[in-house]
């Protein structure tokens, strides 16, 4: 491990300054890379952070010391209208790929190579296959190792100057560190793909339609439309990835080798495919396909197919280009996953913030690994562009490979018997007055104090990233709201058991039960438990609009207590990190909101811990409290069941399988299923050494 000299207060003149400075920003680079590009980090995210933290502090402290390359500068000001995204040539044109379907096609292109080649007929091409990433092209430019600009596909000829969104993403060096034996050349056109990893699309999705915003149909457009914002910020935020797959001009380096070329690039410090092989002869090409195909849903990125490439570059050369796409490269296409099913209802659901979301119930269907029973249509538009009606058979895929979508109808089985949908013109929640503001794609029930969206509040209030009280599901909360038990979060501290015990309700498999003494005293008990889960962790569960959990973190730190946050003014609030006008405005307008500031004040005189320090050494407290642990493999120090006591120990929970509520997975010798689910979710996969390295610092 390695994170350099002495740290705090920089004693010396301004020379020791430059000195420290440019080593944090190697260290930095250094330990950027070993996290996201290599996947395998050295130091803890605290150590990280303290390094980053000093590197920030020699930098307020002496501005001057400040360089474009420096790990604080990558995300930048939102670009002025004035200098909104320029369309730039590119060096030379940035092609696309012909396609083929079937084996027999992937013969025909081999055979149109020999010939161009005139190659005798038992000599085998070797080609390089890759997973090809189905997210948005770039190019990236470094002169003399530096990144100077980045530009989008475009036309192919003429692309748009996204240098400031590109810088946002941790995958793309601002500088290029050439590994041991490798040199940075003169200049380096890299071109690759950028891409929303499913995981960060579904929560985009979620946000997104809990806001009344039109969601992303698909990762791709989702990565296209952020690296278009004129805000880096907005990249910034959405956690965008990077892979590197093509040359495109470059002076002082040459490869011999399309493989040799993605070496290159790795030793270089950018990130490349680890889906990429040698085949010698088109039918290795084709049995490496087959194998790749099941692999397609362990990935966290959306991939149609397979790029095939001839592997030597001087023979890609001799092949050149078509009008619209090289000789020397193909793609091969996968069939879409798609099921045939037959949409029964379309229901309508009130969100957390009133908006209404119509979702279809299907006749379950087994689909890439899942059974689905629904599927968001997202808003009354969609419906319509698409024409889905109540009783169609429809196709469902999943977007990204989790979120379930209808993709068409099956217009040519229609029966008569379809009926239009029509959003409802009152909440179905509280039969109030529904509206559709102007620009939004939603209708959103009016009515603030509407029990849909309470339900809504109380079922996220109690999500396992909020106050994570567990066994409290949607049939349960509808019961608890149905009897007036409970009608905000709030009013959960104020159940007891005795009144709660007798009550029944469906679960999920459709069988009615009563909730019974002994479920109910846990269901109190973990109510209890939630009290204590700190100031962080309540103010995202609070709601606020724009406040989610990384800025109530940030909130959480600053001003310790919810006091000092209701009595912080605009000002005050925006002096932390990343919150902006619109958020701060928004968190006044909560406080200032009576019916808000009341539920606040019950939940502090129920009890709810609203400190961020003086937090109770209750149980789920602890350095790992509220973190889910799936163990997989065999570790060399501990019995699986030590391990899961030491996470057990220090507040963490141990699960059994892997799901998009899952913190880590740690990996030991021979892992499952679990990790390639792990990688599919973007679960962050962590080896024995660095779960000791936790065990270790937080004790
Ligand atoms: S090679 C001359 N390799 O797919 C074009 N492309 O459908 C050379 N893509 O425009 C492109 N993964 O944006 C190549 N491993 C890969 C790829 C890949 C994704 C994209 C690329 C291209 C599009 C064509």
């Amino acid at each position: 491990m390695e994170t350099g000299g002495g740290s705090g207060r920089m004693a010396g003149g301004r020379d020791a300054r430059v000195r420290r400075a440019e080593e944090l920003r190697r260290l930095i680079e250094k330990h950027d890379r070993l996290y996201y590009v290599e996947n395998r980090p050295e130091i803890s995210d605290r150590e990280y952070d303290e390094l980053y933290a000093e590197l920030k502090r020699i930098e307020e402290e002496d501005p001057s010391l400040i360089t474009p390359d420096s790990p604080t500068q990558r995300v930048g000001a939102k670009l002025s209208g004035k200098e909104a995204i320029r369309a730039e040539p590119h060096r030379s044109p940035m092609l696309s790929l012909d396609n083929t379907y079937s084996e027999g096609e992937l013969r025909e292109f081999d055979g149109r190579i020999r010939r161009f080649l005139g190659l005798a007929a038992g000599a085998e091409i070797e080609y390089a296959v890759e997973m090809k990433i189905d997210g948005a092209a770039v190019s990236l430019w470094y002169e003399r190792g530096l990144f100077v600009k980045g530009l989008t596909r475009g036309d192919g000829e003429k692309g748009e100057n996204i240098t400031h969104n590109l810088r946002a993403i941790r995958d793309i060096p601002l500088r290029l560190i050439p590994a041991k034996g490798a040199q940075a050349p003169e200049f380096l056109e890299a071109r690759g793909e950028v891409y929303m990893p499913r995981a960060e699309f579904e929560r985009l999705v979620r946000r997104q339609e809990e806001e009344g915003e039109e969601p992303f149909a698909n990762p791709r457009n989702a990565a296209a439309g952020t690296i278009k914002q004129l805000d880096p910020r907005v990249a910034a935020s959405r956690r965008l990835r990077m892979l590197v797959h093509t040359p495109g001009e470059c002076s002082g380096v040459r490869w011999r080798t399309h493989l040799e070329f993605l070496e290159g690039m790795a030793a270089l410090g950018l990130r490349v495919n680890p889906h990429r092989r040698l085949c010698r002869g088109i039918a290795r090409v084709i049995e490496t396909i087959a194998e790749w195909e099941d692999l397609r849903r362990s990935l966290d990125y959306d991939t149609d197919g397979c790029v095939i490439k001839v592997n030597d570059l001087e023979m890609q050369r001799a092949l050149g280009f078509t009008a619209k796409a090289p000789r020397f490269a193909i793609a091969y296409k996968y069939k879409a996953e798609e099921a045939r099913t037959r949409l029964l209802a379309i229901d309508v659901q009130v969100g957390k913030t009133g908006v209404l979301t119509p979702v279809a119930r299907l006749e379950p269907v087994f689909l890439a690994g899942t059974t689905i029973e629904n599927a968001s249509l997202h808003n009354e538009d969609e419906i319509r562009r698409k024409d889905i009606r109540i009783g169609d058979v429809v196709y469902i895929s999943k977007a990204g490979e989790i979120i379930p979508q209808v993709v068409r109808v099956a217009k040519e089985e229609r029966t008569g018997a379809e009926r239009e949908f029509r959003m409802p013109d009152r909440c179905p929640a509280c039969s109030g007055k529904v509206e559709r503001r102007g620009g939004e794609a939603a209708w959103r029930c009016v009515n603030q104090r509407c029990p849909g969206r309470y339900r809504a509040r109380i079922l996220y209030f109690a999500s396992r990233r909020c106050m994570d009280i567990q066994g409290l599901g949607p049939a349960l909360v509808d019961r608890l709201i149905s009897e007036g038990l409970v009608k905000d979060p709030a009013d959960l501290y104020a159940l007891r058991t005795e009144a709660i015990e007798s009550l029944e309700f469906e679960g999920e498999d459709g069988v009615k039960r009563r909730l019974g003494s002994k479920n109910a005293e846990k269901l109190i008990d973990a109510i209890e438990e939630s009290k204590s889960r700190g100031l962080a962790r309540v103010l995202a569960a609070l709601n606020i609009p724009h406040v989610g959990e990384r800025k109530a973190e940030l909130l959480a730190e600053r001003f310790g207590s919810m006091d000092a946050i209701r009595k912080a003014s605009a000002g005050d609030l925006m002096k932390v990190e990343t919150i902006g006008e619109v958020v701060a405005q928004s968190v006044l307008d909560f406080f200032g909101d009576p019916g808000e500031a009341a539920l606040v004040d019950r939940l502090a005189e129920a009890g709810v811990v609203m400190k961020s320090s003086a937090r109770p050494a209750a149980a789920g407290d602890g350095p790992f409290a509220g973190r889910t642990f799936v163990l997989t493999g065999t570790l060399s120090g501990y019995t699986r069941e030590q391990a899961e006591a030491l996470i057990r120990e220090r507040g963490g929970r141990c699960a059994g399988s892997v799901s998009s509520k899952t913190d880590y997975v740690l990996a030991g010798r021979d892992p499952g299923s679990k990790l390639d689910k792990a990688k599919k979710l973007g679960v962050k996969i962590i080896g024995e050494e660095e779960f000791e390295r936790m065990l270790g610092e937080q004790k």
